[in-house]
């Protein structure tokens, strides 16, 4: 291989446990392959080759310097795969980030959404950005999935509000979703030809994240085994899929095995294979998905540009007419 010209780079986060563990394996099997993932804590188990960098997702600083030292470390080279994949599954109203904001809205969005912009003039052409978000944040497949922006609930939690707990969860992914509406949309994303997808690899069991307690693993766990599997016999979506499985189809998204539809950005397991349906209502809504992107910035201190967006891109095929 040659280690001074990779053909590929990828940037990963959330590639230390869970499903996307799995797809990192996948990930850096692939040839001439340069990949760096953000980890928190030190000595970190990884496969051979991956280049670990300190990154805690719950501190805007620890981002930028995340991405500072993956753009020094490039120096020109361009980056052709970036899974922004790490998520907590709920935190309550106390729980906050270094920079005071709601833990799971800082850790999943804003952490994410800050990561994205500050590397996006180091994306290759051609590159993809993936976003995992998740069936979660729609409200007629999922009851506990928001109906509106609520952005300051989600960034201030207060006890057993819109921010806390499994709904501080939803409103992450559909921040997640949103945001990865949004990224396609930017002329500087089209003129590029950057590929944008959120990707939702449905229920995956075997996975509570080291931040759950003993007694939400315990909970997960029962969940998993009685009744999800239960449930599965009727509605799809509660089909539980390996971390495996989920792993390799998030691999398969990011290394452009797996695409959306033309014209799409979404791809969601469903029994454990890709559909492509359509985002919730609400993200789709261009005026919500402003508001979201103009808040964002503000709390991540990005200077907002004055126009930066134009229609969504035309699919592929289209682009000769
Ligand atoms: N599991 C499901 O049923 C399901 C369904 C739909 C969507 N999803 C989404 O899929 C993604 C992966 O979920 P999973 O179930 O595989 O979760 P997981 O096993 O808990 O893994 C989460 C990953 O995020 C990392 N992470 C969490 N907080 C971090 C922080 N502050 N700084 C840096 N990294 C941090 C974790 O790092 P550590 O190793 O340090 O903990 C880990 O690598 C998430 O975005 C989740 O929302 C999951």
């Amino acid at each position: 291989m040659d280690q001074a010209r990779p053909r590929r780079v990828v940037v990963m986060t959330g590639a230390t446990s869970g499903l996307g563990a799995h797809a990192l394996q996948q990930i850096v099997a692939q040839s001439n392959t340069r990949v760096f993932i953000g980890a928190r804590g030190s000595g970190r188990a990884v496969p051979d080759g991956v280049e670990v960098l300190p990154l805690d997702l719950a501190s805007l600083a620890s981002v930028r310097e995340f991405a500072g030292a993956v753009i020094r470390k490039l120096g020109e080279t361009r980056i052709n795969m970036l899974v922004l994949n790490a998520g907590i599954h709920g935190s309550n109203a106390k729980q906050r980030s270094a920079d005071g904001y709601g833990l799971t809205f800082a850790v999943n969005h804003l952490a994410h959404y800050l990561l994205a912009r500050l590397l996006l003039p180091n994306m290759a052409e051609h590159s993809r950005v993936v976003i995992t978000s998740s069936n979660m944040h729609d409200p007629p497949l999922k009851r506990i999935a928001p109906k509106a922006l609520e952005l300051q609930e989600w960034a201030h939690p207060t006890p057993n509000g819109p921010g806390a707990g499994i709904r501080s969860y939803t409103a992450s992914k559909l921040c997640n979703m949103m945001t990865a509406l949004s990224f396609a949309r930017l002329n500087e994303v089209k003129a590029r030809r950057i590929n944008v997808v959120a990707f939702n690899p449905g229920l995956t069991g075997g996975v509570g994240g080291r931040d759950a307690s003993v007694l939400q693993r315990a909970f997960v766990k029962f969940l998993t085994f009685t009744i999800f599997p239960l449930i599965g016999l009727f509605r799809s979506e509660f089909v539980m899929n390996t971390p495996e499985h989920s792993g390799n189809m998030l691999a398969n998204v990011a290394l452009g095995a797996i695409s959306p539809l033309p014209g799409g950005i979404y791809v969601s397991l469903v029994e454990g294979e890709p559909t492509f349906p359509d985002p919730s209502e609400l993200a789709r809504s261009q005026d919500a998905q402003d508001r979201l992107w103009r808040e964002s910035a503000a709390m991540v201190g990005i200077e907002e540009q004055p126009i930066i967006m134009g229609t969504p891109a035309a699919p592929e095929s289209d682009l000769s007419r």
